[in-house]
């Protein structure tokens, strides 16, 4: 039997502090109408000081091991998705490793934006394929707080803090053979780089950087190139759009989830939503959405998943999991 890539267990960590639209609206040019009919956000987290991508990701990564009845004696490698480390290096994969008490395999960060979760997904599962590696901590996480332009009312509604885990195992097991990622596809289209992108980095001499978007921009390419990874995710795998139990999307804008609701045909109660309580949490979005989606029983053994993202760059991808 040929090795596949099992969704063993998935968590997600959250910071206490919780921002609602009105609280924003005493600071900045802004209504809570404005952004619930716009984005469908209602609230989002905000992080505390000590509440860094490494703390947030390590947290969300305790949970995926514990739902997964693993422990870090189980984890070959730890590829964590983000756009706000802690530090440029060490990578902050190598600060959960650390937190976790792995002693060995290897890790480390992954930077494609909101779509870093697929992409992570996507090379984790290229190597429990290839017979690399046997249990891998996919980890998105992000404090997009500290890099937003508290000026561009535009942009800085939009996103939240938080961080999503989920452990991959791999398996060769024929009780297995229909569970596991089925699929990911992942893609990028550099020159769209300007359309979502941060102005900085601490390669740049006093230039932090901050979140710049040209939002309606990043809406259409979102609205088309999304539908085709869908439809490249269900070709591939020989499956019309009934075939799918959930849609677990990035979580951008309730708009742009229910259009990609509607394309698969499925009613809005199978389309996993957090946007309005997270904002958009970039490479978290999507595994905080599983978590949720998991946790509460709503996802259960067996179910197929569609997940999907974009982001910055441009990339996107998406991933089809029976859970
Ligand atoms: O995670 C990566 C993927 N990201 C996305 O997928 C985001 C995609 N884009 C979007 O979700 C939407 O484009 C936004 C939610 C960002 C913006 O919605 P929009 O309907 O495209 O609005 P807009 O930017 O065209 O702005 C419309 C109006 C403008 O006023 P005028 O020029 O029409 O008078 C803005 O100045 O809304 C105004 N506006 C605001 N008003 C109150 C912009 N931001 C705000 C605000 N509060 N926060």
């Amino acid at each position: 039997m040929p090795l596949r890539s099992i969704l063993a267990g998935c968590g997600g960590y959250l910071p206490e502090r919780v921002v609602t639209n009105d609280e924003l609206s005493r600071t900045i040019d802004t209504s809570d109408e404005w952004i619930r009919e716009r984005t469908g956000i209602r609230q989002r987290h905000f992080a505390a000081k000590h509440e860094t991508a490494a703390f947030m990701g390590t947290a969300a990564a305790r949970v995926a091991l514990a739902d997964a009845g693993a422990t870090a004696a189980d984890v070959d490698a730890i590829i964590l998705a983000t756009s706000t480390p802690d530090q440029a290096f060490p990578a902050t994969a190598l600060r959960v490793q650390a937190e976790l008490g792995v002693s060995r395999g290897f890790g480390f960060d992954l930077s494609a934006a909101c779509a870093g979760f697929i992409y992570g997904l996507s090379v984790a599962d290229g190597m429990i394929r290839a017979g690399q590696v046997r249990g891998v901590l996919v980890i998105g996480s992000e404090v997009y707080s500290r890099i937003l332009n508290w000026q561009d009312r535009g942009t800085c509604v939009l996103f939240g803090d938080g961080a999503g885990a989920v452990f991959l195992r791999a398996s060769s097991g024929e009780d297995d053979d229909r569970r596991g990622v089925l699929s990911t596809h992942i893609h990028a289209q550099g020159t769209l780089g300007d359309i979502l992108y941060v102005d900085g980095a601490v390669g740049q001499p006093d230039k932090p950087g901050h979140l710049v978007m040209n939002g309606r921009e990043v809406f259409r390419h979102a609205v088309t190139r999304l539908a085709e990874a869908v439809e490249e995710a269900l070709a591939a795998n020989g499956l019309k759009h009934g075939d799918i139990d959930w849609l677990v999307p990035h979580q951008a804008n309730s708009r742009i989830i229910q259009a990609m609701g509607k394309k698969l045909g499925l009613p809005p109660e199978r389309v996993v939503m957090t946007v309005d309580r997270h904002a958009n949490t970039s490479a978290a979005s999507v595994p905080l959405a599983l978590a949720e989606a998991r946790g509460d029983g709503r996802i259960v053994p067996g179910d197929l998943v569609l997940l999907e993202a974009l982001g910055g760059g441009l990339t996107w991808g998406s991933a089809l999991v029976r859970l």
